[in-house]
């Protein structure tokens, strides 16, 4: 064990029994009580290491039974108390973590304080993304094992610190050292009971090309809850919600942060117990889930991060960016200048050959542009979206030659040279399919669902996997090729593998997540200096285990300007602009029919990683000197864009324009951009917060050259002079002036 001195963070005291967990601003508490109950005692701002166990007021609730060791004590129910483990089928009657199906078949888990241990690092869990230590930063970590009471189980507990974002992880290891078989049917990543305080919970639901809308709603009786049981993350509710008190908005108000590194079936949830009491639980979906677990097995959860701000939504929100920015993000394009991109998709879709992607390539580097990617369609046969997945094999009659050749001649032009893959995926009209169709996703029996025509393989599979691997590696090196658009077009059902044992049918959703990790890590081990764009149909797996693996991710099939306010706006909650893919594409546009200027549309693209996507032989001159002015404008705020500190300037409350802010991390300056996004006769004017500036420094404003001191502008904000049409932006540059 460390040395005394050397852990900051993590407070043992009381024999081992009481546990704080110290960052920055806030504390965690936990205490072992004398019936080895581990009881959840505080989460919040920044306190010391008293004992917390007073604030909880015990009484005979009637039906809330007693376990064995209250004795005659009627006020000692494990249906009230604050715990971070509840137990299951033992006297908690609330939502539990953790339910297992015993060998003579009953249902109960019920596990108490054991012993602690103490890491002075961070923890990894295998096979599944975490964060991971840099030089600059390392985290902490506690151990507390539980023992089940009646059975050999064990449960680990992991809790990480990292001081400096005020961030504590969570995560869970139950290991089978029984004799017999038992079926784990519930495992959560945490579980924690917030004894004082209305919440209200912010979570991230959506569709398909309108991911991530923020909605808030208040924690009651009635359960909040929200999840994903389709494989993957989802368009449809993102595994990252903030529970804050009533009324916090982005500068005032305590917010518990929850982010699952997880990209398959989720839940999260929140609801208030007879006593008021929150109990606030994520982790894996519990639908479909079963893990057979022998003796000499174990389970491990993903982690989940959690981090606290007393002063409202944009501290937390940073917190999340450094953490996912500098502890999940890796490889080579972590820090990297990420290249400004034309993608092919909008610009043609099927319909390419050699010549067009030429022509859109050579177009591009007069203007600047960086990289060109070549988007679905240059494989097998594929001229549709009906055939050819998983046929990774160049289509040369299409190309006029290899890959090599073409990535050759873009690189040529100077530019780097990108590739659209989708490689979960099979079509059944495909050569793989009649080779191997025990490799697809299908119940004996039973048709399966399809889904933009095409199935499921069993990533859960080595010999999928090593094709795959195979695969992939031999395009990229052979080819050259610089970036990779890892993209995934469905949800995931009807799971049946043909390799695996029945009894464990009830893993394979996880087991393809961990499949889809673990060809994601031997991919990117084999090809280092590339860098990896996510995608599922724009953000359908938007998350921060993806993260892990690829530094940006396409973030909304959704190219409208307008539309992409709110998904960025959402986005922003956790994860670090940075991650956010975000294209110019043409108008009227192709998923909403709405016409947007040309600068809107750059300057909202802006706020992410940048790129075209559109046929740039096709716009007007005007429009090529806008793409080269946007362009110039990326390079110059791009240490702002992907490094700076983040604000969002408007809220969930309806406005008629949208603003948002990057301030250096030095605070030397800023870029404040503004979108009206509701026009009305007599235009009112737009007033907008500016955040973030120092206080004793001065700055001058673009607009009109004002300079005023950080701290007049952070509190008297800023008035625009000139009216914003529908639809028009404006970017405001603040500069220090020495
Ligand atoms: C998904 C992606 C798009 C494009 C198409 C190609 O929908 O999100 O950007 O790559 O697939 O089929």
């Amino acid at each position: 064990m460390p040395q005394e001195e050397e852990i900051m963070a993590i407070k043992v005291s009381e024999n081992g029994r009481l546990f704080t967990l110290q960052t920055k601003d806030s504390s965690y508490q936990m205490f072992a009580d004398d019936k080895n109950v581990l009881l959840h005692l505080y989460y919040g701002e920044k306190i010391g290491e008293e004992n917390l166990s007073g604030l909880i007021f015990c009484t005979d609730m009637g039906f809330a039974g007693n376990p064995e060791e209250a004795g005659p004590n009627r006020k000692y129910s494990l249906d009230t108390l604050p715990q971070e483990i509840p137990g299951s089928g033992v006297g908690d009657f609330r939502d539990d973590m953790i339910e297992i199906r015993h060998a003579d078949g009953s249902f109960a888990a019920d596990f108490r304080f054991d012993s602690f241990e103490i890491l002075d690092h961070s923890y990894a869990i295998p096979g599944m993304p975490a964060l991971y230590d840099t030089e600059e930063e390392k985290g902490e970590t506690l151990v507390i094992t539980m023992t089940e009471k009646a059975s050999d189980i064990v449960l680990k507990l992991f809790y990480g610190v990292f001081e400096k974002e005020n961030v504590i992880t969570r995560a869970a290891r139950l290991e089978n050292h029984g004799e017999t078989a038992i079926e784990l049917e519930k495992m959560l990543s945490f579980s924690m009971d917030l004894m004082y305080e209305n919440y209200e919970m912010i979570y991230f639901s959506g569709r398909h090309a309108m991911e991530r809308t923020a909605e808030r709603i208040p924690v009651q009786h009635a359960k909040v809850e929200i999840g994903s049981t389709r494989g993957t993350s989802s368009h449809h509710y993102n595994p990252a919600v903030i529970l804050c008190e009533e009324g916090a908005d982005e500068t005032h108000g305590s917010c518990i942060g929850a982010c699952l590194v997880y990209s398959g079936n989720f839940v999260a949830a929140a609801q208030k117990d007879q006593k008021n009491q929150t109990r606030f639980q994520m982790g894996i979906h519990p639908t479909n889930f079963c893990f057979h677990l022998e003796k000499g097995e174990a389970f491990d959860t993903p982690q989940a991060i959690l981090s606290y701000s007393g002063t409202g939504l944009t501290k937390l929100s940073q917190q999340y960016h450094e953490i996912i920015r500098e502890h999940i993000c890796r490889g080579a394009y972590k820090h990297a200048k990420r290249p400004i991109l034309i993608n092919n998709w909008e610009a043609t879709y099927f319909n390419f050959n050699e010549e067009k992607i030429l022509k859109i390539a050579e177009q591009a580097q007069k203007l600047g542009i960086e990289m060109l990617v070549l988007d679905d369609g240059w494989f097998g046969k594929r001229e549709d979206d009906n055939s050819g997945l998983g046929d990774w094999f160049v289509n040369e009659k299409k190309m006029n030659g290899s890959m090599a050749q073409l990535a050759e001649k873009i690189h040529k032009m100077g530019m780097k040279f990108g590739l659209w893959f989708e490689p979960e995926m099979i079509s059944e009209d495909s050569d793989l399919y009649r080779a191997h169709p025990d490799w697809a996703f299908a119940i004996p029996g039973r048709v399966p669902n399809h889904s933009r025509n095409q199935l499921v393989l069993d990533m859960t599979r080595e010999d999928v996997r090593e094709y795959l691997l195979e695969r992939l590696t031999t395009i990229v090196h052979d080819a050259k090729i610089d970036y990779v658009k890892w993209d995934m077009n469905r949800s995931v059902c009807d799971v049946y593998s043909h390799v695996a044992a029945q009894n464990r049918n009830g893993e394979l959703y996880h087991r393809y997540v961990l499949g889809v990790y673990d060809l994601l890590e031997r991919f990117l081990a084999a090809c280092p200096d590339l860098l990896l764009e996510g995608c599922s149909g724009g953000g359908g797996r938007y998350d921060a285990g993806m993260m892990y693996y690829s530094p940006q991710i396409w973030c909304s099939d959704n190219t409208d300007a307008i539309n992409r306010l709110s998904i960025q706006y959402g986005s922003s909650f956790f994860y670090p602009i940075s991650t956010v893919g975000s294209h110019v594409s043409v108008c009227p546009n192709h998923q909403t029919g709405r016409v947007t200027p040309f600068r809107t549309r750059g300057d909202v693209a802006l706020a992410g990683s940048f790129g075209y996507e559109m046929d740039l032989n096709k716009i007007s001159d005007e429009e090529k000197e806008m793409v080269k002015e946007q362009v110039a404008t990326m390079h110059t705020y791009y240490d702002l864009t992907h490094e700076g500190l983040y604000y969002r300037l408007t809220g969930l409350k309806k406005q008629d324009f949208m603003a948002w802010e990057f301030v250096a991390k030095d605070q030397s300056r800023a870029l404040l951009t503004i979108v009206k996004t509701d026009a009305e006769g007599n235009m009112l004017p737009v007033h907008t917060k500016v955040c973030g500036l120092a206080e004793n420094k001065l700055y001058r404003c673009s607009l009109d050259g004002e300079i005023r001191s950080g701290r007049t502008w952070n509190r008297a904000g800023l008035t625009l002079h000139q009216v914003l049409k529908e639809y028009e932006s404006i970017r405001v540059e603040f500069t220090e002036v020495e």
